[in-house]
Protein backbone atom coordinates (compact mmCIF):
# COMPACT_ATOMS: atom_id res chain seq x y z
CA UNK A 1 0.00 0.00 0.00
CA UNK A 2 1.56 3.31 -0.90
CA UNK A 3 2.31 5.87 1.22
CA UNK A 4 2.15 10.11 0.73
CA UNK A 5 5.33 10.81 -0.64
CA UNK A 6 6.61 7.19 -1.58
CA UNK A 7 9.25 7.32 -4.39
CA UNK A 8 8.95 5.05 -7.59
CA UNK A 9 12.23 5.13 -9.52
CA UNK A 10 11.77 4.92 -13.03
CA UNK A 11 15.26 4.95 -14.31
CA UNK A 12 18.49 7.34 -13.35
CA UNK A 13 16.82 10.14 -14.12
CA UNK A 14 13.65 10.13 -13.36
CA UNK A 15 11.12 8.96 -10.22
CA UNK A 16 7.64 9.48 -9.56
CA UNK A 17 6.79 10.52 -6.36
CA UNK A 18 3.33 9.72 -4.97
CA UNK A 19 0.48 11.47 -3.95
CA UNK A 20 -2.74 10.76 -1.31
CA UNK A 21 -6.47 9.83 -1.52
CA UNK A 22 -8.59 12.03 -0.63
CA UNK A 23 -11.07 11.79 2.57
CA UNK A 24 -13.02 14.70 3.47
CA UNK A 25 -14.18 13.03 6.49
CA UNK A 26 -11.08 12.51 8.30
CA UNK A 27 -9.73 16.32 6.79
CA UNK A 28 -7.69 14.20 4.75
CA UNK A 29 -6.73 16.43 1.12
CA UNK A 30 -6.26 14.55 -2.03
CA UNK A 31 -2.50 15.18 -2.93
CA UNK A 32 -1.87 13.85 -6.89
CA UNK A 33 1.43 12.46 -7.55
CA UNK A 34 4.40 14.37 -9.08
CA UNK A 35 7.24 13.80 -11.40
CA UNK A 36 10.78 14.60 -10.75
CA UNK A 37 13.06 14.19 -14.13
CA UNK A 38 16.72 15.34 -15.31
CA UNK A 39 17.84 16.33 -18.85
CA UNK A 40 21.51 16.92 -18.48
CA UNK A 41 21.66 20.15 -16.04
CA UNK A 42 18.17 20.79 -16.00
CA UNK A 43 15.59 19.27 -13.64
CA UNK A 44 11.90 19.15 -14.24
CA UNK A 45 9.17 18.69 -11.92
CA UNK A 46 6.29 18.16 -13.75
CA UNK A 47 3.37 19.40 -10.38
CA UNK A 48 4.15 19.71 -6.73
CA UNK A 49 1.29 18.30 -5.11
CA UNK A 50 -0.19 19.50 -1.87
CA UNK A 51 0.41 19.61 1.96
CA UNK A 52 4.13 20.30 4.02
CA UNK A 53 4.65 16.60 3.94
CA UNK A 54 4.40 16.17 0.19
CA UNK A 55 6.71 19.09 0.11
CA UNK A 56 9.39 17.80 1.81
CA UNK A 57 9.09 14.28 0.14
CA UNK A 58 9.41 16.44 -3.60
CA UNK A 59 12.53 18.21 -2.42
CA UNK A 60 14.16 14.68 -1.40
CA UNK A 61 13.00 13.21 -4.48
CA UNK A 62 14.62 16.58 -6.62
CA UNK A 63 18.27 15.41 -5.36
CA UNK A 64 17.69 11.24 -6.25
CA UNK A 65 18.01 12.10 -10.10
CA UNK A 66 21.66 13.34 -10.19
CA UNK A 67 22.93 17.07 -10.84
CA UNK A 68 21.04 19.88 -11.77
CA UNK A 69 21.93 23.76 -12.34
CA UNK A 70 18.65 25.17 -13.47
CA UNK A 71 15.20 23.70 -13.41
CA UNK A 72 11.88 24.23 -14.64
CA UNK A 73 8.57 23.53 -12.98
CA UNK A 74 5.21 22.16 -15.12
CA UNK A 75 1.78 22.63 -13.73
CA UNK A 76 -0.62 20.47 -15.06
CA UNK A 77 -3.73 22.22 -14.44
CA UNK A 78 -4.99 24.30 -11.97
CA UNK A 79 -6.63 21.86 -9.03
CA UNK A 80 -5.02 22.69 -5.61
CA UNK A 81 -3.69 18.80 -5.26
CA UNK A 82 -1.52 19.29 -7.81
CA UNK A 83 -0.43 23.27 -6.90
CA UNK A 84 0.16 23.88 -3.43
CA UNK A 85 3.92 23.53 -3.60
CA UNK A 86 4.19 25.33 -6.37
CA UNK A 87 6.04 28.14 -4.68
CA UNK A 88 8.85 25.43 -4.18
CA UNK A 89 10.35 26.40 -7.14
CA UNK A 90 12.26 29.53 -5.93
CA UNK A 91 13.68 27.03 -3.24
CA UNK A 92 15.37 25.25 -5.70
CA UNK A 93 18.64 27.36 -5.73
CA UNK A 94 19.53 27.57 -9.23
CA UNK A 95 17.91 29.43 -12.29
CA UNK A 96 14.42 28.31 -12.65
CA UNK A 97 11.11 29.07 -14.69
CA UNK A 98 7.59 28.40 -13.72
CA UNK A 99 4.49 27.51 -16.27
CA UNK A 100 1.05 27.23 -15.47
CA UNK A 101 -2.23 27.30 -18.19
CA UNK A 102 -3.30 30.31 -18.25
CA UNK A 103 -7.12 29.06 -18.97
CA UNK A 104 -6.91 27.73 -15.11
CA UNK A 105 -5.77 30.60 -13.78
CA UNK A 106 -9.14 31.87 -12.54
CA UNK A 107 -9.42 28.79 -10.21
CA UNK A 108 -5.91 29.15 -9.29
CA UNK A 109 -6.35 32.69 -7.62
CA UNK A 110 -9.54 31.99 -5.84
CA UNK A 111 -10.18 28.14 -6.21
CA UNK A 112 -13.54 28.54 -3.65
CA UNK A 113 -15.90 29.08 -6.23
CA UNK A 114 -14.62 27.26 -9.05
CA UNK A 115 -15.40 23.73 -6.12
CA UNK A 116 -18.58 25.41 -4.96
CA UNK A 117 -19.74 25.96 -8.87
CA UNK A 118 -19.07 21.81 -9.25
CA UNK A 119 -21.06 21.16 -6.05
CA UNK A 120 -23.73 23.02 -6.77
CA UNK A 121 -24.63 20.93 -9.67
CA UNK A 122 -24.99 17.88 -7.36
CA UNK A 123 -26.69 18.86 -4.74
CA UNK A 124 -30.08 16.81 -4.02
CA UNK A 125 -28.55 14.43 -6.50
CA UNK A 126 -25.84 12.93 -4.37
CA UNK A 127 -25.74 13.25 -0.17
CA UNK A 128 -23.33 16.25 0.08
CA UNK A 129 -22.68 16.66 4.12
CA UNK A 130 -23.56 20.86 4.04
CA UNK A 131 -24.74 23.29 1.72
CA UNK A 132 -22.34 23.54 -1.51
CA UNK A 133 -21.22 26.63 -0.36
CA UNK A 134 -19.82 25.37 3.06
CA UNK A 135 -19.03 22.19 1.63
CA UNK A 136 -17.01 23.48 -1.52
CA UNK A 137 -15.54 25.98 1.25
CA UNK A 138 -14.47 22.82 3.31
CA UNK A 139 -12.94 20.86 0.69
CA UNK A 140 -10.90 24.34 -0.23
CA UNK A 141 -9.83 24.56 2.92
CA UNK A 142 -7.95 20.95 3.18
CA UNK A 143 -5.16 21.98 1.02
CA UNK A 144 -3.31 23.59 2.66
CA UNK A 145 -0.82 25.41 2.22
CA UNK A 146 -2.02 26.26 -1.04
CA UNK A 147 0.57 28.25 -2.94
CA UNK A 148 -0.18 27.94 -6.97
CA UNK A 149 2.33 30.82 -7.70
CA UNK A 150 6.07 31.78 -7.08
CA UNK A 151 8.37 35.03 -7.96
CA UNK A 152 8.90 32.95 -11.39
CA UNK A 153 5.76 31.85 -12.80
CA UNK A 154 4.23 32.67 -15.98
CA UNK A 155 1.45 31.36 -18.05
CA UNK A 156 2.30 28.54 -20.94
CA UNK A 157 0.42 30.59 -23.48
CA UNK A 158 2.78 33.53 -22.93
CA UNK A 159 4.91 31.38 -25.11
CA UNK A 160 4.19 31.04 -29.00
CA UNK A 161 2.89 27.93 -29.56
CA UNK A 162 4.29 25.27 -31.32
CA UNK A 163 3.24 22.71 -33.46
CA UNK A 164 4.64 19.10 -31.83
CA UNK A 165 5.01 16.38 -33.97
CA UNK A 166 5.65 13.00 -32.03
CA UNK A 167 4.88 9.69 -34.23
CA UNK A 168 1.62 10.20 -36.26
CA UNK A 169 0.31 12.11 -34.11
CA UNK A 170 0.10 16.09 -33.99
CA UNK A 171 -0.24 17.97 -30.80
CA UNK A 172 0.00 22.09 -30.23
CA UNK A 173 1.70 23.03 -26.77
CA UNK A 174 5.12 23.86 -25.68
CA UNK A 175 8.86 22.50 -25.56
CA UNK A 176 11.15 22.73 -23.05
CA UNK A 177 15.06 21.54 -22.71
CA UNK A 178 16.12 21.59 -25.98
CA UNK A 179 12.77 19.43 -27.09
CA UNK A 180 13.51 16.78 -24.42
CA UNK A 181 9.99 17.93 -22.62
CA UNK A 182 6.58 18.15 -24.59
CA UNK A 183 3.78 19.86 -22.80
CA UNK A 184 0.90 19.10 -24.95
CA UNK A 185 -2.66 20.45 -24.24
CA UNK A 186 -5.10 18.35 -23.85
CA UNK A 187 -7.99 20.51 -21.81
CA UNK A 188 -9.99 17.08 -21.19
CA UNK A 189 -10.21 17.08 -17.41
CA UNK A 190 -10.35 20.79 -17.05
CA UNK A 191 -10.07 23.48 -19.47
CA UNK A 192 -6.56 24.47 -18.71
CA UNK A 193 -5.26 20.79 -18.32
CA UNK A 194 -1.60 20.03 -20.46
CA UNK A 195 -0.03 16.46 -20.53
CA UNK A 196 3.67 15.83 -20.69
CA UNK A 197 6.01 13.52 -22.78
CA UNK A 198 9.97 13.07 -22.09
CA UNK A 199 11.72 12.46 -25.32
CA UNK A 200 14.12 10.75 -23.06
CA UNK A 201 12.29 7.70 -22.16
CA UNK A 202 9.21 7.64 -23.89
CA UNK A 203 7.51 8.67 -20.49
CA UNK A 204 4.16 10.15 -20.86
CA UNK A 205 2.53 12.06 -17.99
CA UNK A 206 -0.76 11.82 -18.88
CA UNK A 207 -1.94 13.83 -14.74
CA UNK A 208 -5.96 13.79 -14.46
CA UNK A 209 -6.91 13.06 -18.20
CA UNK A 210 -6.97 9.31 -17.27
CA UNK A 211 -9.27 9.81 -13.66
CA UNK A 212 -12.02 7.87 -15.09
CA UNK A 213 -14.01 6.95 -17.95
CA UNK A 214 -16.26 9.86 -17.99
CA UNK A 215 -14.95 13.88 -16.82
CA UNK A 216 -16.36 14.56 -13.36
CA UNK A 217 -16.09 18.76 -13.38
CA UNK A 218 -18.29 21.30 -14.63
CA UNK A 219 -15.46 22.39 -16.98
CA UNK A 220 -14.49 19.00 -18.70
CA UNK A 221 -14.47 18.20 -21.71
CA UNK A 222 -15.94 14.48 -22.26
CA UNK A 223 -14.56 14.17 -25.94
CA UNK A 224 -10.84 16.03 -24.88
CA UNK A 225 -10.65 13.34 -22.70
CA UNK A 226 -11.08 10.96 -25.00
CA UNK A 227 -9.33 12.32 -27.84
CA UNK A 228 -6.20 12.65 -25.38
CA UNK A 229 -6.80 8.96 -24.57
CA UNK A 230 -6.61 8.17 -27.94
CA UNK A 231 -3.63 9.84 -29.23
CA UNK A 232 -1.86 8.12 -26.23
CA UNK A 233 -2.85 4.98 -27.34
CA UNK A 234 -1.31 5.90 -30.66
CA UNK A 235 1.88 7.00 -28.95
CA UNK A 236 2.11 3.35 -27.31
CA UNK A 237 1.17 1.74 -30.31
CA UNK A 238 4.22 3.33 -32.23
CA UNK A 239 6.44 2.64 -29.32
CA UNK A 240 6.70 7.25 -29.17
CA UNK A 241 5.31 6.61 -25.57
CA UNK A 242 6.90 3.32 -23.13
CA UNK A 243 5.88 4.41 -19.59
CA UNK A 244 2.96 5.73 -18.75
CA UNK A 245 2.06 7.84 -15.10
CA UNK A 246 -0.74 10.01 -14.57
CA UNK A 247 -1.65 11.74 -11.22
CA UNK A 248 -3.61 9.98 -8.96
CA UNK A 249 -3.19 6.20 -10.01
CA UNK A 250 -0.10 4.81 -7.65
CA UNK A 251 1.66 2.78 -10.28
CA UNK A 252 3.87 3.00 -13.54
CA UNK A 253 2.63 1.16 -16.32
CA UNK A 254 5.09 0.14 -19.35
CA UNK A 255 4.57 -0.72 -22.86
CA UNK A 256 1.34 -3.07 -23.24
CA UNK A 257 0.08 -3.02 -19.88
CA UNK A 258 -0.09 1.18 -20.58
CA UNK A 259 -2.12 0.66 -23.32
CA UNK A 260 -4.22 -1.77 -22.33
CA UNK A 261 -4.77 0.44 -19.48
CA UNK A 262 -5.79 3.32 -21.45
CA UNK A 263 -8.01 1.76 -24.12
CA UNK A 264 -9.38 -0.01 -21.27
CA UNK A 265 -10.79 3.48 -20.23
CA UNK A 266 -12.13 3.95 -23.81
CA UNK A 267 -13.99 1.30 -23.75
CA UNK A 268 -15.06 1.63 -20.17
CA UNK A 269 -16.55 5.47 -21.21
CA UNK A 270 -18.84 3.55 -24.28
CA UNK A 271 -19.97 1.52 -22.41
CA UNK A 272 -20.63 4.01 -19.17
CA UNK A 273 -22.40 6.13 -22.37
CA UNK A 274 -24.91 3.28 -23.20
CA UNK A 275 -25.38 2.33 -19.76
CA UNK A 276 -26.52 5.89 -19.67
CA UNK A 277 -29.02 5.47 -22.23
CA UNK A 278 -30.57 2.11 -20.86
CA UNK A 279 -30.90 4.14 -18.09
CA UNK A 280 -33.03 7.02 -19.56
CA UNK A 281 -34.71 5.03 -22.06
CA UNK A 282 -38.41 5.43 -21.14
CA UNK A 283 -38.03 8.87 -22.38
CA UNK A 284 -39.74 10.25 -19.35
CA UNK A 285 -37.70 12.96 -17.02
CA UNK A 286 -35.98 11.05 -15.27
CA UNK A 287 -34.35 13.12 -11.74
CA UNK A 288 -30.46 13.22 -11.56
CA UNK A 289 -30.87 11.46 -8.11
CA UNK A 290 -32.39 8.54 -9.30
CA UNK A 291 -29.71 8.61 -12.67
CA UNK A 292 -27.12 9.15 -10.44
CA UNK A 293 -28.18 6.02 -8.20
CA UNK A 294 -28.43 3.65 -10.87
CA UNK A 295 -25.46 5.22 -12.64
CA UNK A 296 -23.15 4.19 -9.65
CA UNK A 297 -25.00 1.18 -9.36
CA UNK A 298 -23.25 0.53 -12.97
CA UNK A 299 -20.07 1.83 -12.43
CA UNK A 300 -19.74 -0.54 -9.35
CA UNK A 301 -21.29 -3.44 -11.41
CA UNK A 302 -18.26 -2.52 -13.94
CA UNK A 303 -15.64 -1.74 -11.71
CA UNK A 304 -14.82 1.66 -13.39
CA UNK A 305 -15.03 4.21 -11.19
CA UNK A 306 -11.40 5.53 -12.10
CA UNK A 307 -8.64 6.79 -10.25
CA UNK A 308 -10.58 8.21 -6.60
CA UNK A 309 -13.99 7.10 -6.19
CA UNK A 310 -16.90 8.44 -4.18
CA UNK A 311 -19.74 9.55 -4.30
CA UNK A 312 -18.98 12.71 -5.00
CA UNK A 313 -17.09 12.93 -8.18
CA UNK A 314 -19.47 9.73 -8.98
CA UNK A 315 -22.59 12.32 -8.76
CA UNK A 316 -20.49 14.90 -10.76
CA UNK A 317 -20.02 11.91 -13.55
CA UNK A 318 -23.41 11.36 -13.46
CA UNK A 319 -24.76 15.12 -14.19
CA UNK A 320 -21.99 15.46 -16.70
CA UNK A 321 -23.22 12.13 -18.98
CA UNK A 322 -26.67 13.06 -18.47
CA UNK A 323 -25.58 16.34 -20.52
CA UNK A 324 -23.40 14.30 -22.44
CA UNK A 325 -26.52 12.10 -24.04
CA UNK A 326 -28.51 14.77 -24.99
CA UNK A 327 -30.24 15.91 -21.73
CA UNK A 328 -31.06 18.93 -19.73
CA UNK A 329 -32.56 20.42 -16.97
CA UNK A 330 -36.18 21.51 -17.23
CA UNK A 331 -35.15 24.57 -14.08
CA UNK A 332 -31.97 25.77 -12.13
CA UNK A 333 -34.26 23.95 -9.64
CA UNK A 334 -32.61 21.20 -7.09
CA UNK A 335 -32.84 17.71 -8.56
CA UNK A 336 -35.00 19.25 -11.26
CA UNK A 337 -35.93 16.69 -13.76
CA UNK A 338 -33.90 16.32 -16.87
CA UNK A 339 -35.43 15.54 -20.51
CA UNK A 340 -34.57 15.91 -24.24
CA UNK A 341 -35.31 19.17 -25.56
CA UNK A 342 -38.66 19.48 -27.54
CA UNK A 343 -38.13 19.30 -31.03
CA UNK A 344 -40.20 22.81 -31.97
CA UNK A 345 -39.08 24.48 -35.34
CA UNK A 346 -38.37 28.23 -34.46
CA UNK A 347 -41.25 30.39 -34.77
CA UNK A 348 -39.60 33.25 -37.76
CA UNK A 349 -37.89 36.06 -36.67
CA UNK A 350 -39.44 39.61 -37.03
CA UNK A 351 -36.75 41.51 -39.37
CA UNK A 352 -37.90 45.56 -39.14
CA UNK A 353 -39.48 46.40 -36.40
CA UNK A 354 -43.05 47.88 -36.82
CA UNK A 355 -45.71 49.83 -34.77
CA UNK A 356 -45.17 50.88 -31.25
CA UNK A 357 -41.85 48.77 -31.69
CA UNK A 358 -40.11 51.35 -33.76
CA UNK A 359 -39.52 53.81 -31.05
CA UNK A 360 -36.74 51.67 -28.55
CA UNK A 361 -35.09 50.87 -32.07
CA UNK A 362 -35.00 54.43 -33.07
CA UNK A 363 -33.53 55.56 -29.94
CA UNK A 364 -31.15 52.53 -30.32
CA UNK A 365 -30.27 53.35 -33.65
CA UNK A 366 -29.60 56.87 -33.07
CA UNK A 367 -27.43 56.16 -30.01
CA UNK A 368 -25.39 53.30 -31.89
CA UNK A 369 -24.37 55.54 -35.04
CA UNK A 370 -23.75 58.77 -32.24
CA UNK A 371 -20.66 56.10 -30.59
CA UNK A 372 -19.64 55.29 -34.13
CA UNK A 373 -20.15 52.05 -33.94
CA UNK A 374 -21.79 52.06 -37.32
CA UNK A 375 -19.03 52.83 -39.33
FE1 LIG B 1 -7.47 17.41 -11.23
Amino acid sequence: MAALGDVIEIDEQTVLVLGQELNVAQGRPDVANALVHRVEDTLVVVDTGVTVAFRAALQAATRRVGDWSRAVVLTTHGHPDHVGNNDLADELGVPVEHFVPARDLDQMRDPAPYWVRSLSRIAGVVPLPAPPPLAGNKVVSLFQPLRPFGATTRTYEERPLERIRIGSVRFTGWTFADGAVRVLRSQGHCVGHVIVHLRDNGLLHLADEPNGPCGAMADADQLKIQTTLGAAATLFEESEAAILTDGHTFAVRRGAEALSYVDGLLEQAITLQEAALGLTQTGAPIRPSAFAAGYAATITKLGVGGANPNAMFTGMMATNQLGEIGLRPESAGMDAPWSRPVLDNPAPVAGMPRGLALIPAVVAMVGWKLRGRAR
